[in-house]
């Protein structure tokens, strides 16, 4: 009788022994490998957010309990997506990282307490603040914008966090990303993300249903579809925002805090998230979060959940990064949001006999 590997899938991580991890960890790679592909290249997923989260969890934790079975290329070590082929490659200046994820109070409070052990001043006085910036995580596609002497001059995508897409042209056309910048540093580089809003969304698709074109999953892909356009002139016409959080090469720094960031960007012109705000200890941070989360199912563009950001830049430094993301950040994620589908019709066809 031949093994069926399938079963695998319902095992707890406790119960594989090193030959059925083995096999776990194969088909574990393929699925997530899949996923990516569709939801990266093909900008079309085909399961949600949270079971792409299990199946990520499933594998690290196999691999924690495993580690002779890590495979080299394993997705756990990797960024993002690969670059779609057509536009001209950029290697980023700093890598375009990705963020942890907590996903309860408790697991907040050990973030926390890991950056307090890990600054002397904060562990040997647990009385002091440690102030952190709350910002929504947007739902859509990080972007490099890249200003010289205040013009923009260069646009990439992530791609997989080393080399991203030359985006330039495509993103001279939105609104919200001010080509030229009054008294910035001469280098600098503004990220954010490009999203699409929820009504922009579906207008654009009764459009392309109308005219046979392409429909989006959701905004997000719709987002990354309309940014990663060949012909620029496609990606003008999509109702297309921006909202910045973050830089990356910078020739001079005049800001100390990620809150004076986001107040410089909004000199420049750029569009701050609205919802952001600085808290000073770990309740607020718990407020901002249901704010937010109370907040999400009326906004026009989707969020996943909240960014915890250490607002010093110093701290910043000293913490640094592990494993591909920041020590002084992560994502609060909210639960996956539970939808209703209605089933309006149902075609069975008939295979001809003998089929
Ligand atoms: S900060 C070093 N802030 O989340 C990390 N990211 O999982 C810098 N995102 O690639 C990212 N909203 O696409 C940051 N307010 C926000 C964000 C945000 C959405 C996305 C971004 C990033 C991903 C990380």
């Amino acid at each position: 009788m031949s093994f069926d590997p399938s079963h695998l899938r319902t095992i707890s991580v406790n119960e594989l022994t090193s030959e059925t991890a083995e096999i776990e960890i194969d088909r574990l790679i393929v699925e997530i490998n899949s996923h990516d592909k569709s939801y990266h290249q093909k900008d079309a997923p085909v399961i949600s957010d949270g079971q792409y989260d299990l199946l990520r969890q499933r594998l690290l934790a196999i691999e924690n309990a495993f580690p002779l079975l890590v495979h080299p290329d394993s997705p756990s070590g990797k960024v993002g997506a690969v670059v779609k082929s057509g536009f001209k490659k950029i290697k980023h200046s700093r890598p375009m990282l990705s963020l942890g994820n907590v996903f309860s109070d408790d697991e907040l409070q050990d973030f926390a307490d890991g950056i307090r052990r890990f600054l002397k001043e904060l562990k040997d006085n647990p009385s002091a603040p440690l102030e952190m910036v709350a910002e929504p995580k947007i739902d859509g596609v990080s972007i490099a914008l890249r200003y010289e002497k205040g013009i923009l001059v260069q646009a990439a995508t992530r791609g997989d966090g080393a080399v991203g897409e030359d985006v330039s042209e495509n993103a001279k056309t939105l609104k919200d990303i001010p080509k030229n910048i009054q008294d910035a540093p001469d280098v600098l580089e503004v990220r954010g993300e490009v999203y699409m809003t929820k009504p922009d969304f579906a207008k654009l698709n009764k459009a392309q249903e109308k005219q046979d074109g392409k429909v989006f999953a959701n905004p997000r892909n719709a987002a990354a579809g309309s940014l990663r356009q060949l012909d620029s002139n496609i990606t003008k016409e999509r109702p297309l925002s921006f909202f910045a959080y973050a830089w990356g090469d910078v020739s001079k720094m005049p800001w100390d805090t990620q809150w004076g960031y986001l107040e410089c960007l909004k000199k420049w012109g750029f569009k701050v998230n609205p919802l952001t705000s600085l808290c000073s200890d770990i309740a607020s941070l718990l407020t901002a979060y249901e704010k937010i989360g109370h907040e999400r199912a009326t906004l026009p563009y989707d969020i996943d959940g909240v960014v915890y950001k250490v607002n010093r830049l110093d701290w910043q430094e000293r913490l640094g990064f592990v494993a591909r993301a920041p020590r002084w950040a992560v994502a609060h994620k909210f639960p996956a949001q539970k939808a209703e589908t209605i089933l309006n019709k149902i075609t069975v066809r008939l295979a001809a006999p003998g089929c």
